[in-house]
């Protein structure tokens, strides 16, 4: 059976300015990738070069058949330091955006990936009264440069990040985390203390998550009126995944969900979408959660192959906050593509399924585009349609890019069921 998505669904493939570009050296993060003892298993370097090889990259996805792009700003690049604007980098995005255009790609720019200049850490970061004003200032510039090229925004990426990962266990919680010698070197190098500095991925704190949200609403505002002659759509993406309980573990799954996505939802009041992004299931029991379930297939990043989750965070995200959604993440890191290929059939029919049931969603984005520097873990994750030889930068397209391409470019999944 074959369906036809509605005209002018959007299909993408997402990046974020640090995974990809190389050598963002003025952010938090390079930094952290630095110091002794860092938790980054290698820095990101050269990462796949795309600061300088762009245009080919954005015209490979072109011809792939994709009719969107998805990728971040880099904030640390753009304002170097705290209010001086760098016309050089404002140029430079403006030149992707126009390639974009020049491809028939619709550009989605994300304005925070989840990095940010060392000058605003160093001032408290991501728990300071000082970022949302920064964040709206930033946001309003680079509008000024770009909002006549941008196709849609998304103000900051996975809001929830922070609280996400240390409630899975995979960060401590702040006062070990303040302990780490890695931690109070990054603190020594910016200046401050480590239990001032709040760093976006890490950040989990009530204050942050407060710090966050109002970034948000006032880059939003910001953006708005910066675009007020051209406007585009703007929301916020969440890192949202499948919370199931088994029994015993209601309660705690119920918990979760508040914490991780009914509280985040409750701040989009007004925005133009929500940003769903989707990668697996997480399982609760009474002890909290739980490791995968036996017999289930795991991907290279050790969580469980369950391109269902996908429909199930649509449906939600929607019930919740009656917003249309544009699925802004949703991949798989493996080195076998042929589940790659698998992974996107079974999420688009999720995608189907709830358009079906007349569901409002408007594009289907994959992470990622290229493989590429996945925090922590480094390069060892690939995620990317299109596999990169690092030393060469030579680029080679997965079979499954030419199977998510075709998709895009008919508008249509056959033998979705
Ligand atoms: C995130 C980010 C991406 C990741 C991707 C794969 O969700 O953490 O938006 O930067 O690379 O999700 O883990």
């Amino acid at each position: 059976m074959t369906f036809s998505f509605p005209k002018g669904f959007w299909w993408g493939t997402a990046t974020a300015a640090h995974q990809v570009e190389g050598n963002n050296t003025n952010s938090d993060t390079w930094l952290l990738e630095h110091v002794p003892g860092t938790i980054f298993v290698e820095p990101s370097g050269d990462a796949i070069d795309h600061y300088h090889r762009y245009h080919d990259d954005i015209a490979l996805l072109a011809r792939l058949g994709f009719n969107m792009y998805r990728f971040s700003i880099e904030w640390a690049r753009i304002e170097p330091e705290e209010g001086e604007f760098s016309l050089a980098a404002l140029d430079h995005y403006r030149r992707m955006l126009a390639t974009c255009h020049e491809h028939g790609i619709m550009p989605m720019v994300t304005f925070h990936h989840f990095t940010s200049p060392r000058w605003l850490i160093a001032r408290g970061g991501w728990e300071s009264k000082i970022t949302p004003d920064r964040f709206a200032r930033y946001c309003e510039r680079a509008t000024r440069h770009l909002g006549d090229l941008i196709g849609a925004a998304c103000t900051i990426n996975e809001a929830n990040i922070g609280p996400l990962i240390v409630a899975w266990g995979y960060t401590p919680p702040a006062d070990v985390l303040h302990q780490a010698p890695w931690w109070q070197a990054t603190a020594q190098a910016l200046g401050t203390r480590p239990d001032q500095l709040s760093s976006f991925m890490l950040a989990s704190s009530p204050l942050s998550t407060e710090t966050v949200l109002m970034a948000h609403r006032c880059g939003f505002e910001a953006i708005k009126a910066a675009s007020a002659s051209k406007t585009f759509p703007v929301g916020i993406t969440l890192a949202l995944q499948d919370i199931q309980a088994v029994p015993g573990g209601e309660t705690i799954a119920a918990q979760k969900r508040h914490q991780i996505n009914d509280m985040f939802y409750a701040h989009v009041k007004g925005d133009d979408f929500i940003g769903v992004q989707t990668y697996s299931r997480a399982r609760f029991g009474p002890n909290g959660l739980l490791p995968p379930e036996d017999g289930v297939e795991l991907t290279q990043m050790g969580y469980e192959f369950w391109p269902e989750a996908l429909e199930t965070t649509i449906r939600d995200a929607i019930a919740k906050t009656g917003l249309p959604v544009i699925v802004t993440e949703s991949g798989i890191g493996t080195d076998d593509d042929s589940r790659r290929r698998e992974y996107i059939r079974r999420a688009l029919g999720g995608v189907v399924n709830c358009l079906r049931d007349g569901l409002d969603v408007r594009g289907y984005t994959y992470w990622s585009a290229f493989d590429n520097f996945e925090w922590m873990l480094g390069y060892r994750p690939t995620f990317g349609l299109v596999a990169v030889d690092r030393k060469t930068q030579v680029r080679t397209q997965k079979p499954s890019a030419t199977y998510l391409g075709d998709i895009a470019r008919k508008n249509a999944l056959d033998s979705y069921m």
